[in-house]
């Protein structure tokens, strides 16, 4: 690994041509085509029905941002497809196979193809911040505890964190353990990233590192970003596209530049003049 690429975690560093996007997924789909989708999903909690016959698709290296008032179902969208929560109707399909319904195997084949970032870090806090890394990758994807611990180091530099390698999580900030968290999720290879208010829990002093990290994976990577975020300047600069949730649906979606300067939906525009 040359320093000049320390975004790139293949294998293969060297098979990237310059200019070209680094690789880091283990299975990269080939058509560039539909990564996400779905369709008429429909999820209950008692009576509260929180998506209500949802469909959307998401195309492989695409940066999608969903926005929405509270309550509107933007982390269920992500626990489902992280397989934490299922869909009461309809069809999840993550690179052509479907998440649910699906037998376990499969849903757990899936499930590696996706990595996901939470408001509260959730690190292990009884593992130093290297074996917080190395973790998944031995046990889930049976990498040797050296190539493990060599792809978890080239991480921690990116998230500009080499020295925090035998640091506890609760010797860290809140931006380092979320940086952390990061590396953690990228060390599985995701073909997609799920970031769920990934800032929200910090100071605003350590906003800024961890957005930057997540600029530089956005624009240096192929990996498919399905991002929550209140950071609209953050969401203008990533995103090819902005969905809006309300009452279970999108009820407006489009370029970030017309979704912020000119939504259709008056709705959306309630929504941007509260956050912005
Ligand atoms: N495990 C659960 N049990 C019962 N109700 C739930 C559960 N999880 C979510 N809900 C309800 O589903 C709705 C959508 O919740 P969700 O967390 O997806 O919203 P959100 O758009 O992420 O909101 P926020 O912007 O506040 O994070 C809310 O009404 C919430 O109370
Ligand atoms: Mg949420």
């Amino acid at each position: 690994m040359s320093a000049d690429t320390p975004l790139d975690t293949s294998a293969t560093p060297a098979d990237t041509a310059p200019g070209e996007k680094a690789d880091h997924t283990a299975n990269p789909p080939v058509d560039g085509g539909e990564l996400i989708r779905f369709d008429k999903v429909t999820k209950r909690f008692g009576d509260n029905t929180v998506l209500d016959g949802l469909d959307f698709r998401v195309d492989s290296g695409k940066h999608v941002t969903l926005i929405g008032p509270s309550g509107s179902g933007k982390t269920t969208i992500l626990r489902l497809l992280m397989t934490l929560a299922k869909p009461d109707e309809g069809t999840i399909t993550v690179a052509g196979e479907r998440l649910h319904p699906a037998p376990e195997k499969q849903i757990r084949e899936v499930r590696k193809k996706i990595g996901m970032v939470f408001q509260q870090f959730n690190l292990f806090p009884n593992m130093k911040v290297l074996r917080n890394i190395t973790e998944a990758p031995v046990t889930v994807l049976g990498l040797s505890g050296d190539e493990a611990e060599a792809r978890a180091r080239e991480l921690l530099e990116m998230v500009g964190l080499a020295d925090k390698c035998d640091a506890y999580p609760s010797q860290l900030s809140g931006g380092q353990q979320q940086r952390v968290a990061i590396a953690r999720a990228l060390a599985m290879r995701p073909q997609v990233l799920l970031l769920d208010e990934v800032t929200s829990a910090l100071d605003p002093e350590l906003v800024t590192g961890v957005l930057d990290v997540l600029r530089d994976i956005a624009h240096t990577t192929d990996i498919t970003m399905l991002c929550v975020t209140h950071e609209m300047n953050f969401a203008r600069d990533i995103s090819d596209q902005v969905l809006m949730f309300d009452s279970g649906h999108v009820i407006e979606s489009g370029s970030p530049d017309r979704i912020f300067t000119d939504p259709e939906h008056e709705r959306t525009r309630e929504f941007l003049s509260a956050i912005l």
